[in-house]
Protein backbone atom coordinates (compact mmCIF):
# COMPACT_ATOMS: atom_id res chain seq x y z
CA UNK A 1 0.00 0.00 0.00
CA UNK A 2 2.61 2.58 0.77
CA UNK A 3 4.71 1.59 -2.03
CA UNK A 4 1.73 2.37 -4.56
CA UNK A 5 1.60 5.40 -2.48
CA UNK A 6 4.86 6.63 -3.15
CA UNK A 7 5.01 5.93 -6.64
CA UNK A 8 1.83 7.97 -7.29
CA UNK A 9 3.47 10.77 -5.48
CA UNK A 10 6.29 10.53 -7.23
CA UNK A 11 3.76 11.17 -10.48
CA UNK A 12 1.82 13.49 -9.15
CA UNK A 13 5.04 15.80 -8.30
CA UNK A 14 6.42 15.45 -11.79
CA UNK A 15 3.30 16.15 -13.22
CA UNK A 16 2.65 19.29 -11.15
CA UNK A 17 5.91 20.38 -9.67
CA UNK A 18 4.16 21.64 -7.03
CA UNK A 19 5.61 22.63 -3.18
CA UNK A 20 2.50 20.53 -1.61
CA UNK A 21 2.62 17.57 -3.29
CA UNK A 22 6.96 17.76 -2.77
CA UNK A 23 5.59 18.12 1.03
CA UNK A 24 3.28 15.06 0.46
CA UNK A 25 5.93 12.99 -1.47
CA UNK A 26 8.30 13.24 1.44
CA UNK A 27 5.98 12.07 3.91
CA UNK A 28 4.83 8.78 1.47
CA UNK A 29 9.08 7.91 1.33
CA UNK A 30 9.04 8.25 5.26
CA UNK A 31 6.31 6.27 5.92
CA UNK A 32 7.79 3.81 3.54
CA UNK A 33 10.86 3.33 5.36
CA UNK A 34 9.28 3.39 8.58
CA UNK A 35 6.81 0.01 7.31
CA UNK A 36 9.17 -1.81 5.03
CA UNK A 37 12.69 -0.32 4.95
CA UNK A 38 13.10 -0.89 8.39
CA UNK A 39 11.63 -4.03 9.25
CA UNK A 40 10.35 -7.34 8.23
CA UNK A 41 12.38 -8.22 4.45
CA UNK A 42 14.14 -4.63 4.60
CA UNK A 43 14.22 -4.02 0.80
CA UNK A 44 11.54 -2.88 -1.78
CA UNK A 45 11.40 -3.23 -5.68
CA UNK A 46 8.81 -1.22 -7.17
CA UNK A 47 9.08 -2.56 -10.92
CA UNK A 48 9.13 -0.61 -14.16
CA UNK A 49 9.35 3.12 -12.36
CA UNK A 50 11.29 4.38 -15.15
CA UNK A 51 9.94 4.77 -18.73
CA UNK A 52 13.43 5.17 -20.05
CA UNK A 53 17.21 5.84 -18.72
CA UNK A 54 15.92 9.42 -19.15
CA UNK A 55 12.68 9.16 -17.15
CA UNK A 56 14.28 6.59 -14.52
CA UNK A 57 17.58 9.57 -13.88
CA UNK A 58 14.73 11.75 -13.13
CA UNK A 59 12.50 9.60 -10.23
CA UNK A 60 16.07 8.63 -8.75
CA UNK A 61 17.14 12.62 -8.64
CA UNK A 62 13.56 13.05 -7.04
CA UNK A 63 13.81 10.41 -4.52
CA UNK A 64 17.61 11.89 -4.42
CA UNK A 65 16.17 15.29 -3.93
CA UNK A 66 14.22 14.44 -0.53
CA UNK A 67 16.87 12.55 0.73
CA UNK A 68 20.32 13.15 2.42
CA UNK A 69 22.65 12.08 -0.44
CA UNK A 70 25.91 10.75 0.79
CA UNK A 71 29.08 11.16 -2.43
CA UNK A 72 30.25 8.09 -3.58
CA UNK A 73 34.06 9.02 -4.46
CA UNK A 74 36.17 12.02 -4.09
CA UNK A 75 34.85 13.45 -7.31
CA UNK A 76 31.13 14.10 -5.18
CA UNK A 77 29.46 11.84 -7.52
CA UNK A 78 25.59 11.41 -6.10
CA UNK A 79 24.47 9.48 -8.85
CA UNK A 80 26.99 6.88 -9.77
CA UNK A 81 26.58 4.61 -12.87
CA UNK A 82 27.19 0.94 -11.94
CA UNK A 83 28.76 -0.76 -15.01
CA UNK A 84 31.52 -2.45 -16.30
CA UNK A 85 34.62 -0.62 -17.43
CA UNK A 86 35.15 -2.70 -20.71
CA UNK A 87 38.50 -0.97 -21.67
CA UNK A 88 40.16 -1.97 -18.68
CA UNK A 89 38.57 -5.75 -18.09
CA UNK A 90 39.84 -6.37 -21.81
CA UNK A 91 43.20 -5.35 -20.45
CA UNK A 92 43.08 -7.35 -17.65
CA UNK A 93 41.89 -11.03 -17.61
CA UNK A 94 42.58 -12.06 -14.23
CA UNK A 95 39.76 -11.78 -11.78
CA UNK A 96 42.69 -10.74 -9.11
CA UNK A 97 43.57 -8.20 -10.37
CA UNK A 98 40.66 -6.84 -11.88
CA UNK A 99 39.25 -6.55 -8.18
CA UNK A 100 42.54 -4.97 -6.99
CA UNK A 101 42.31 -2.78 -9.53
CA UNK A 102 38.34 -1.34 -10.22
CA UNK A 103 35.94 -1.02 -7.52
CA UNK A 104 33.43 -3.60 -7.59
CA UNK A 105 30.79 -1.97 -9.51
CA UNK A 106 33.56 -1.22 -12.45
CA UNK A 107 33.34 -5.15 -12.84
CA UNK A 108 31.69 -8.04 -13.87
CA UNK A 109 33.01 -10.02 -11.88
CA UNK A 110 29.62 -11.89 -9.14
CA UNK A 111 30.07 -12.81 -5.99
CA UNK A 112 31.89 -10.67 -3.46
CA UNK A 113 28.75 -10.17 -1.23
CA UNK A 114 29.27 -6.99 0.66
CA UNK A 115 27.44 -3.35 1.79
CA UNK A 116 28.26 -0.21 0.13
CA UNK A 117 30.49 2.35 1.75
CA UNK A 118 31.92 0.24 4.28
CA UNK A 119 34.94 2.95 3.77
CA UNK A 120 33.33 5.32 5.00
CA UNK A 121 32.88 6.56 8.72
CA UNK A 122 29.23 5.88 8.52
CA UNK A 123 27.80 3.80 5.36
CA UNK A 124 24.72 4.95 3.72
CA UNK A 125 21.68 3.92 5.85
CA UNK A 126 19.92 3.20 2.05
CA UNK A 127 21.07 2.25 -1.14
CA UNK A 128 18.89 2.90 -3.91
CA UNK A 129 19.54 1.22 -7.54
CA UNK A 130 18.02 1.84 -10.88
CA UNK A 131 18.09 -0.52 -13.89
CA UNK A 132 18.86 0.92 -17.16
CA UNK A 133 19.38 -2.02 -18.72
CA UNK A 134 20.49 -5.72 -17.42
CA UNK A 135 22.94 -8.43 -18.90
CA UNK A 136 21.58 -10.90 -21.24
CA UNK A 137 23.04 -13.73 -19.41
CA UNK A 138 23.55 -13.51 -15.17
CA UNK A 139 23.75 -10.39 -13.16
CA UNK A 140 20.86 -11.43 -11.06
CA UNK A 141 20.81 -9.29 -7.32
CA UNK A 142 21.45 -11.39 -4.45
CA UNK A 143 20.79 -9.96 -1.38
CA UNK A 144 21.29 -11.38 2.28
CA UNK A 145 19.90 -10.22 5.90
CA UNK A 146 23.29 -9.51 8.13
CA UNK A 147 21.78 -10.91 11.58
CA UNK A 148 21.78 -14.48 9.90
CA UNK A 149 25.52 -14.34 10.15
CA UNK A 150 25.60 -12.64 13.43
CA UNK A 151 22.91 -15.33 15.03
CA UNK A 152 25.24 -17.73 14.00
CA UNK A 153 28.41 -16.38 14.76
CA UNK A 154 27.18 -15.24 17.78
CA UNK A 155 26.69 -18.84 19.13
CA UNK A 156 29.34 -19.74 18.44
CA UNK A 157 31.71 -19.31 21.52
CA UNK A 158 35.50 -19.27 19.81
CA UNK A 159 34.38 -17.15 17.11
CA UNK A 160 32.14 -14.77 18.96
CA UNK A 161 35.14 -13.43 20.70
CA UNK A 162 36.18 -11.72 17.31
CA UNK A 163 32.91 -9.77 16.91
CA UNK A 164 33.94 -6.70 18.28
CA UNK A 165 37.82 -6.64 16.82
CA UNK A 166 38.46 -3.82 14.21
CA UNK A 167 39.50 -4.20 10.63
CA UNK A 168 41.07 -2.36 8.45
CA UNK A 169 39.17 -0.83 5.36
CA UNK A 170 40.54 0.30 2.64
CA UNK A 171 38.58 3.77 1.63
CA UNK A 172 39.22 3.06 -2.19
CA UNK A 173 37.59 5.71 -4.40
CA UNK A 174 37.94 8.67 -1.80
CA UNK A 175 40.78 10.91 -0.79
CA UNK A 176 42.07 11.77 2.63
CA UNK A 177 43.20 8.82 5.02
CA UNK A 178 43.78 5.92 2.96
CA UNK A 179 42.34 3.33 5.58
CA UNK A 180 39.83 3.06 8.05
CA UNK A 181 39.53 0.81 11.28
CA UNK A 182 35.75 -0.45 12.18
CA UNK A 183 33.96 -3.36 13.30
CA UNK A 184 32.35 -5.66 10.99
CA UNK A 185 29.53 -5.45 13.01
CA UNK A 186 28.38 -2.82 15.09
CA UNK A 187 25.38 -3.82 17.28
CA UNK A 188 24.07 -1.40 19.88
CA UNK A 189 20.45 -0.80 21.16
CA UNK A 190 19.73 2.44 18.81
CA UNK A 191 22.02 0.97 15.41
CA UNK A 192 22.72 -2.28 13.79
CA UNK A 193 25.55 -1.79 11.03
CA UNK A 194 26.97 -4.53 8.87
CA UNK A 195 30.14 -3.49 6.93
CA UNK A 196 32.01 -5.42 4.68
CA UNK A 197 33.61 -5.77 1.51
CA UNK A 198 36.35 -8.48 1.65
CA UNK A 199 38.42 -6.91 -0.79
CA UNK A 200 38.75 -3.94 0.47
CA UNK A 201 39.96 -5.15 4.03
CA UNK A 202 42.17 -7.57 2.37
CA UNK A 203 44.05 -4.32 0.43
CA UNK A 204 43.95 -2.70 3.73
CA UNK A 205 46.55 -4.92 4.99
CA UNK A 206 48.05 -5.12 1.89
CA UNK A 207 48.80 -1.17 2.30
CA UNK A 208 49.68 -1.48 5.75
CA UNK A 209 51.47 -4.56 5.00
CA UNK A 210 49.97 -6.34 8.00
CA UNK A 211 48.94 -9.68 8.71
CA UNK A 212 45.45 -10.49 9.89
CA UNK A 213 45.58 -11.63 12.99
CA UNK A 214 44.45 -15.59 13.10
CA UNK A 215 41.14 -14.44 14.90
CA UNK A 216 39.96 -12.01 12.41
CA UNK A 217 41.08 -14.08 9.62
CA UNK A 218 38.80 -17.06 11.31
CA UNK A 219 35.93 -14.54 11.49
CA UNK A 220 36.15 -13.49 7.74
CA UNK A 221 36.58 -16.95 6.37
CA UNK A 222 33.42 -17.77 8.22
CA UNK A 223 31.60 -14.71 6.84
CA UNK A 224 32.53 -15.58 3.66
CA UNK A 225 31.40 -19.64 3.83
CA UNK A 226 28.13 -18.22 5.56
CA UNK A 227 27.57 -15.85 2.95
CA UNK A 228 27.54 -18.35 0.00
CA UNK A 229 24.84 -20.51 1.73
CA UNK A 230 22.22 -20.14 -1.23
CA UNK A 231 19.54 -20.82 1.25
CA UNK A 232 20.24 -17.11 3.07
CA UNK A 233 20.44 -15.81 -0.70
CA UNK A 234 17.56 -14.14 -2.18
CA UNK A 235 17.24 -13.25 -5.80
CA UNK A 236 16.29 -10.99 -8.20
CA UNK A 237 16.57 -9.91 -11.66
CA UNK A 238 16.46 -6.00 -12.11
CA UNK A 239 14.58 -5.68 -15.77
CA UNK A 240 14.99 -1.93 -17.50
CA UNK A 241 13.31 1.03 -15.30
CA UNK A 242 13.12 -1.08 -12.12
CA UNK A 243 14.31 0.09 -8.50
CA UNK A 244 15.47 -1.59 -5.99
CA UNK A 245 16.00 0.01 -2.32
CA UNK A 246 18.02 -1.67 0.62
CA UNK A 247 18.43 -0.89 3.99
CA UNK A 248 22.41 -0.82 3.54
CA UNK A 249 22.75 -1.27 7.63
CA UNK A 250 21.34 -4.78 7.70
CA UNK A 251 21.15 -6.73 4.61
CA UNK A 252 24.35 -7.39 2.25
CA UNK A 253 24.01 -7.58 -1.81
CA UNK A 254 25.56 -8.95 -4.39
CA UNK A 255 25.06 -10.00 -7.63
CA UNK A 256 25.84 -13.23 -10.07
CA UNK A 257 28.39 -13.35 -12.73
CA UNK A 258 27.28 -12.04 -16.05
CA UNK A 259 27.65 -11.50 -19.52
CA UNK A 260 29.49 -8.82 -21.22
CA UNK A 261 26.14 -7.44 -24.15
CA UNK A 262 26.72 -5.54 -27.10
CA UNK A 263 28.03 -2.15 -27.10
CA UNK A 264 25.27 0.13 -25.84
CA UNK A 265 23.24 -2.20 -24.18
CA UNK A 266 25.83 -3.26 -21.32
CA UNK A 267 24.22 -3.62 -18.05
CA UNK A 268 24.21 -0.73 -16.35
CA UNK A 269 22.50 0.58 -12.56
CA UNK A 270 21.88 3.94 -11.30
CA UNK A 271 23.08 3.98 -7.85
CA UNK A 272 22.56 6.27 -5.06
CA UNK A 273 23.56 6.22 -1.61
CA UNK A 274 20.93 8.01 0.98
CA UNK A 275 22.03 8.46 4.70
CA UNK A 276 19.27 8.18 6.93
FE1 LIG B 1 27.07 -2.64 -3.88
Amino acid sequence: MSQKLFVNSIENYLKTKNKTNLKILKMSFEKLKKTNLDRDKRYLIIKKLGKNKKDLYNKMSLIGKISNLIPQNSKKDFIVEVKPKIKILKKIKNKIDIKKKLRYHQTNVGGSIHTDGPQLEKPPKYVVMGCVNNSDRGGHSIILDSKKLYQKINKDSKLKKSLNKKFYFERRGFSGKKILNKQIFTTSKKNYIFRYLRDYINAAYDIKNKKIAPIKLQLLNRIDQLMKNKNLHKRYKLMKGDIIILNNFRLAHGRTDFSLNKKNSQRNLLRMWLKK
